[in-house]
């Protein structure tokens, strides 16, 4: 029998309905090749539909979404809405409420992509970061005190627990056992942060026995910053916490060639997980059929890859690795080519 996915589809804000519907050109021409189905349900989450009905995401549409066996995410930011209500109402409480705990991010610098780093090609730069997604600073625990007074205090706790703390650490291990190198980095500072960090390295060196075939290695987040640029190819899967995730992986994509060409994965490996190029709305750009679709081509080449089309998924990589020999920038407006040229001529190699 045919396998058949339902894929919960949302555009979102700015660019972020223009690459989408790229990718879904891409999923589309693929499904047919390796003969799986895909039914795909559009959702108006995001910052147009916030400004017009005051909603941000009820929980009975995220009951809704967890019938899916994906979701396909453009992007999500408004320029008219205050900072922290869609990031906290949509994108976060869709993390925390789907438990997708594990932030899965690939950096690998593709041929013909430039990256700033001098001295660095495609061979140096292929590693994934495995940032833990629902817990420690963004737990969202803390608050004022005396607020608006010259006494004000305010506090935002970093809180991990044990169980998040270990379920992320296999699964950087798990992903290790996949891949070439076999190597985890753990990337924390424990010569500060010394109650944090210290669970965390206890129980890396604990979930490491159970893994023998794989190297490890630890680095503090500041001299992780410095390897990134240094020396890349360090670097095979590096488990982080979920701030230092943010930010590590921001100075990754830019390594990588931007955000024109950098996707991720929210997982769950137990429920629903969604897929999104990490780019944000590109709000200059919007409706101009100048913004790079590739990291949203990635994003769905990533969700073929965790819905368990191997091979399809490794086609699409295939065939977005060609396109990207023919173009001149990944840089929105710089591509040589529309939004929609891209996703034709991926859908084109494809068939
Ligand atoms: C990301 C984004 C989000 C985050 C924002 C938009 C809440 O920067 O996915 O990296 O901080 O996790
Ligand atoms: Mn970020």
């Amino acid at each position: 029998m045919m396998n058949q996915y339902k894929i919960a589809v949302v555009g979102g804000d700015g660019t972020g309905p223009e690459v989408i519907k790229e990718g879904v050109k891409c999923l589309e021409s693929i499904s047919k090749k390796h003969n799986f189905s895909l039914t795909l349900d559009y959702f108006d989450f995001g910052g147009e539909r916030y400004l017009k009905t005051g909603q941000v995401l009820s929980d009975e549409e995220v009951a809704a979404l967890k019938t899916y066996d994906a979701i396909y995410l453009g992007a999500i930011g408004h320029t008219d809405v205050p900072a922290g209500i869609l990031e906290k109402g949509i994108l976060l409480k869709l993390r925390f409420d789907l438990d997708q705990y594990i932030n899965y991010r690939p950096v690998k610098l593709y041929e013909n992509v430039y990256t700033p780093i001098k001295n660095k090609d495609h061979n140096d730069i292929d590693y994934v970061v495995i940032r833990e997604n629902v817990g420690g600073l963004y737990t969202g625990i803390g608050g004022f005190s005396m607020k608006g007074t010259e006494n004000e205090v305010a506090t935002q706790s970093m809180l991990y627990t044990r169980h998040q703390v270990e379920r992320t650490l296999r699964f950087a291990f798990e992903t290790a056992m996949k891949r070439k190198r076999k190597k985890v980095t753990l990337c924390g500072k424990t010569n500060v942060l010394t109650y944090v960090f210290n669970l965390w390295e206890r129980a890396f060196h604990e979930i490491a026995k159970e893994y023998p075939e794989v190297e490890t290695d630890y680095v503090h987040v500041d001299a992780c910053c410095i390897y990134m640029i240094e020396s890349p190819e360090r670097f095979d899967v590096i488990v982080t916490t979920n701030m230092f995730g943010d930010i590590i992986t921001d100075l990754a994509a830019v390594t990588q060639g931007g955000m024109g060409v950098a996707a991720g994965g929210n997982i769950n490996p137990e429920g629903v997980s969604m897929f999104e190029p990490i780019g944000g709305t590109a709000p200059n750009f919007t409706g101009l059929n100048q913004i790079n679709p590739m990291a949203a081509i990635g994003a769905a080449h990533l969700m073929l890859d965790h819905l368990g089309e191997s091979a399809a998924a490794a086609e699409l990589e295939r065939a977005k690795k060609a396109v990207i020999l023919k173009m001149k920038s990944m840089a929105a407006n710089q591509m040589g080519f529309g939004t929609d040229d891209i996703g034709d001529m991926v859908a084109q190699e494809l068939s």
